[in-house]
């Protein structure tokens, strides 16, 4: 069965971006001009994406605005004749059509995305973590719906992480399967580097059976009091073969001021208008 539907969390807090997120979403945070939510949705739809729903939560306004039309701002531009402007902004409105659910108590990844259950119905899907930007040719979800196509089952996304950064990803224990591909034996959420069973880190990047769904249910809160999903993921594994893919492509943490940085000064440097001045301005200041 295809891969229609994609489920994108940004209910989180983004206590790690305090004192922004007060009253600013993490996700609408700007990489260049476009918020981080965009670049998932744009990933989304170049994946063969039909439908997106984006779990949202209070304060969380901007992310409906910002994908919906606006016919003043339209009104505007057409008068001062911005016609290329004018375009690309009817072009955001109408890129795709994104539902929002609302999770009312942010209980964790894993109960954001029990949220979307009817939605998601009986169906494999998709998960992208915003915060989880990602650099690469082919977009990184399209590569793991050809994963997905080739197995049939879950399919996880992972990046090889250094041993002191264990500790601030889900790990899994790992069987090669081929150059890229492995199969999933266990998962730990954010081991020591001496506890963990590899330095293969899942990303932000996920293509779910819908059994996640009936076993998030029954997944008990873990760290943080939070209901993970990689313990789900864990309990999956008695029911089904997950595969992990390790996606051609950079990732960046945007969810951490240095990841977002890093990822703002990488995208900027590749911008036609800007990336030759602010190369120089960099050059000049380190
Ligand atoms: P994070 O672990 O990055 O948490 O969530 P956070 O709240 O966004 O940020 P910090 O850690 O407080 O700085 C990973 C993903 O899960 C979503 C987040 O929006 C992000 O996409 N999430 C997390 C939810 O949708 N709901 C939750 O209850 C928790």
């Amino acid at each position: 069965m295809k891969v229609r539907k994609a489920v994108i969390t940004a209910a989180g807090w983004g206590t790690r971006f305090l004192p922004i997120t007060r009253s600013q979403p993490k996700e609408m945070l700007p990489v260049v001009n476009k918020p981080l939510i965009q670049y998932s949705v744009e990933e989304a739809i170049n994946s063969g994406i039909e439908q997106i729903i984006v779990i949202t939560a209070l304060g969380k306004r901007a992310i409906e605005d910002y994908f919906d039309r606006s016919f003043e701002l339209e009104y505007f531009l057409e008068q001062k004749r911005e016609t290329k402007l004018l375009q690309e902004m009817r072009e955001l409105s109408s890129l795709i059509d994104v539902c929002y659910i609302r999770q009312k108590e942010q209980l964790g990844l894993g109960h954001a995305i029990l949220t979307a259950k009817n939605f998601v119905a009986d169906e494999p899907f998709a998960v992208l973590l915003p915060d989880d930007l990602i650099d690469s040719r082919v977009p990184a979800l399209k590569q793991m719906v050809e994963v997905y196509e080739q197995y049939g089952t879950s399919v996880i996304a992972i990046k090889r992480v250094s041993s002191q950064n264990t500790v601030k990803y889900g790990i899994i224990e790992p069987k090669r399967v081929s150059a890229k591909i492995y199969q999933v034996l266990g998962l730990t959420e954010k081991p020591k580097p001496q506890e963990a069973p590899s330095n293969l880190g899942v990303v932000g990047r996920y293509i779910l059976m819908p059994q996640i769904f009936d076993v998030l249910e029954v997944t008990p809160p873990g760290k943080n009091q939070e209901i993970q999903l990689t313990d789900a993921l864990q309990l999956l594994l008695q029911q089904q073969t997950i595969y992990a893919y390790e996606f051609d492509g950079v990732r960046y943490d945007a969810g951490t001021p240095l990841g977002w940085l890093e990822a703002t000064i990488a995208f900027a440097l590749k911008q036609p208008d800007i990336g030759r001045e602010l190369r120089e301005y960099l050059r000049q200041l380190l």
